[in-house]
């Protein structure tokens, strides 16, 4: 049998997400630097086939869970192709994709005939206000429009991701559990990280998962759900009276780092374990100079064996802390790079 390879802390490789584009028609609040970011240049970005070949080196050292990310990957031209690349690898037991929507309704048929499993967007709010001022740019129809093609189409079961943030969306919290709840979607909340610095994060902006749930469930009584978490992010819950399952990512009240199997590669391919990390591996460089697999394998696995981070857990102990936590003070990479 293969030898699973593990981290400092014992942790698996199992899922790698890959950031194809650091561009997005969107720009979210809490997730867009603004003015002074450079956005990659197209030389930089891997292509398909460095992706493709890439991904099987990963799927090679243990990786089952394939995700893309952005940015929006909708927004990086071909996209299918890339998906029926990457779903043509053995051992890929789930691919699937994190996106807006804006593109999905022309978009949702072909990508499930090339071979994507699944999807989880990105809905904030369903009041086409706080969606435009969330999203800056977006707009709620054609989200909610590519919403319902990708359930047409079956690129199911579909999660929403929500990111709550005091003053902002906070008052919606029902809202969202019951569009939810009637259109058959599974809705994650999200609590506002401090990813990346561009967001100027300060706990005061932060809805904790246990003021989320207390929400819903004064409402909609709720369980927590039977099944194993395993190593995903959000802790799901059930609708008591049988209207189907929510979940809360509560990265900073409730880290889950003991239990990160995820790498990241970024759009112009970098290695990133951490979503808080201040920097990556270059992949490319020995890639694009005729590095062997081999090289690139070893490469890869060494960053993994010598993966030590628990950001989140680090921060929870700084928040109780007498110094506090400032996040300005930890240099990280934006959001955008690595499409969370
Ligand atoms: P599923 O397997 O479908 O549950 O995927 P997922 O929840 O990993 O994917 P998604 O891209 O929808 O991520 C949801 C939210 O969780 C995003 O805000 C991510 O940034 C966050 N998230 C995902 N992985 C991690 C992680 O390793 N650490 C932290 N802190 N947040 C994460
Ligand atoms: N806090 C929490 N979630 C975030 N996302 C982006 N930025 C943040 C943040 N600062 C989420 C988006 C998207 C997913 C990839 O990451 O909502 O669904
Ligand atoms: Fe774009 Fe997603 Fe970031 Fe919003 S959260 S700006 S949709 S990449
Ligand atoms: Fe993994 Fe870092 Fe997230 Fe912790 S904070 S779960 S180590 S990505």
């Amino acid at each position: 049998m293969k030898k699973v390879l593990r981290d400092v802390h014992q942790r698996p490789l199992e899922d790698l997400r890959i950031s194809v584009t650091d561009r997005c028609n969107f720009r979210c609040t809490y997730c867009m630097p603004l003015d002074e970011y450079e956005w990659l240049h197209k030389s930089k970005i891997l292509s398909f086939e460095e992706i493709e070949r890439l991904a099987r080196l990963f799927v090679e050292l243990g990786v089952r869970r394939i995700r893309l990310t952005g940015g929006e990957p909708l927004v990086r031209q071909g996209l299918t192709e890339l998906v029926a690349r990457l779903a043509a690898i053995p051992g890929v037991e789930d691919l699937a994709m994190t996106t807006n929507a804006s593109r999905l309704a022309k978009l949702a048929m072909p990508l499930r005939e090339a071979g994507l499993r699944r999807v989880t967007v990105s809905v904030d709010s369903v009041r086409p206000e706080t969606f435009r001022r969330m999203t800056q740019r977006g707009d709620l129809a054609p989200a909610l429009e590519g919403l319902r093609e990708a359930k047409r189409v079956g690129l199911t079961p579909i999660k929403l991701n929500a990111v709550i943030e005091k003053g902002v969306n906070d008052g919606e919290i029902l809202e969202l559990a019951e569009f939810a709840r009637s259109e058959g979607y599974e809705l994650r909340f999200i609590e506002y990280m401090d990813v990346g610095n561009a967001n100027r994060w300060r706990s005061e902006k932060l809805v904790s998962k246990a003021e989320i749930l207390r929400t819903v469930a004064a409402r909609y009584p709720l369980r927590p759900a039977g099944e194993p978490r395993g190593s995903r992010p959000a802790a799901d819950y059930e609708y008591v009276d049988g209207g189907g399952k929510v979940g809360v990512i509560a990265s900073v009240t409730e880290p889950f780092c003991g239990d990160c199997t995820r790498a990241r590669l970024t759009a112009d391919g970098r290695l990133v374990t951490c979503l808080f990390a201040s920097t990556g591996e270059d992949l490319k460089t020995p890639l694009r100079e005729g590095a062997a697999d081999d090289a690139l394998r070893e490469r890869i696995a060494a960053v993994w064996r010598g993966r030590s981070d628990r950001y989140s857990e680090a921060r929870l102990v700084a928040l109780g802390s007498a110094g506090g936590y400032r996040p300005e003070d930890h240099a990280k990479i934006e959001m955008i790079s690595l499409g969370g």
